[in-house]
């Protein structure tokens, strides 16, 4: 049977390379997510274990093809769940969510939704800017943006790359509806609240108004 540990470990190893916003550290924060989802919920055990199994290893396929990624990933658990020995009906449950994560639509089963709606929490708050900017724009602009932000300022050269990520946030902000589990809508009320905040401080950038007295940040 298989462990979360041993999915830790093979998502460490299979994610290798896979650029930083689905890579290793977004695969580890999904099953942080995942878990505070399955205490939440109230999983048992058993729900608990498939769904940290399936919260660590559901982007594996990210480095083979990113459009198909969710039904190459499910392909892939497949065979090592097989390796592992894994029970069918828990191999089924895993391998269905896996493959669910992606979808628009809401998943079919209660561990599809946990799963998506731990995917989910990570597009919102400071995490998804930096996971934008960093899939865009790798390890350039960053720090740049955040001078924007605190001191209310765009450079005309950074006025093309704030459009893009300000049209990039459109989809993840679109996301807080979409979360199907009373425990993920509570996690996420937050950052979600922040990332909206964002949004709002780069349009008023790109508008060129000027800062609002409550987010004047002083140092
Ligand atoms: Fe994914
Ligand atoms: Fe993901």
């Amino acid at each position: 049977m298989a462990s979360q540990r041993w999915a830790q470990s093979v998502a460490r190893r299979l994610l290798k390379g896979v650029p930083v916003h689905h890579g290793y550290a977004h695969s580890s924060r999904v099953a942080g997510f995942a878990r505070q989802i399955a205490i939440g919920e109230r999983f048992n055990r058993e729900e608990t274990r498939q769904l940290l199994i399936a919260a660590w290893l559901h982007d594996v396929g990210r480095s083979k093809d990113t459009k198909r990624h969710a039904l190459i990933s499910a392909e892939i658990v497949h065979d090592l769940l097989n390796k592992e020995g894994e029970g069918k009906e828990a191999k089924q449950n895993i391998v269905s969510a896996i493959y669910s994560h992606s979808r628009l639509e809401r998943a079919s089963t209660e561990l599809g939704c946990a799963l998506k709606d731990a995917d989910m929490l990570d597009g919102f708050g400071q995490i998804v800017l930096e996971r934008e900017i960093t899939s865009k724009h790798p390890g350039t602009v960053f720090d740049q943006l955040w001078e924007s932000i605190k001191s209310y300022k765009l450079p005309d050269e950074m006025r093309k790359g704030v459009k893009e990520l300000l049209e990039s946030l459109r989809t993840p902000l679109g996301w807080y509806g979409l979360l199907t589990t009373r425990t993920a809508r509570s996690i996420g009320i937050t950052p979600y609240a922040e990332l909206k905040g964002y949004e709002v401080i780069l349009k008023d950038l790109l508008a060129g108004k000027p800062p609002p007295k409550a987010i004047v940040v002083t140092e």
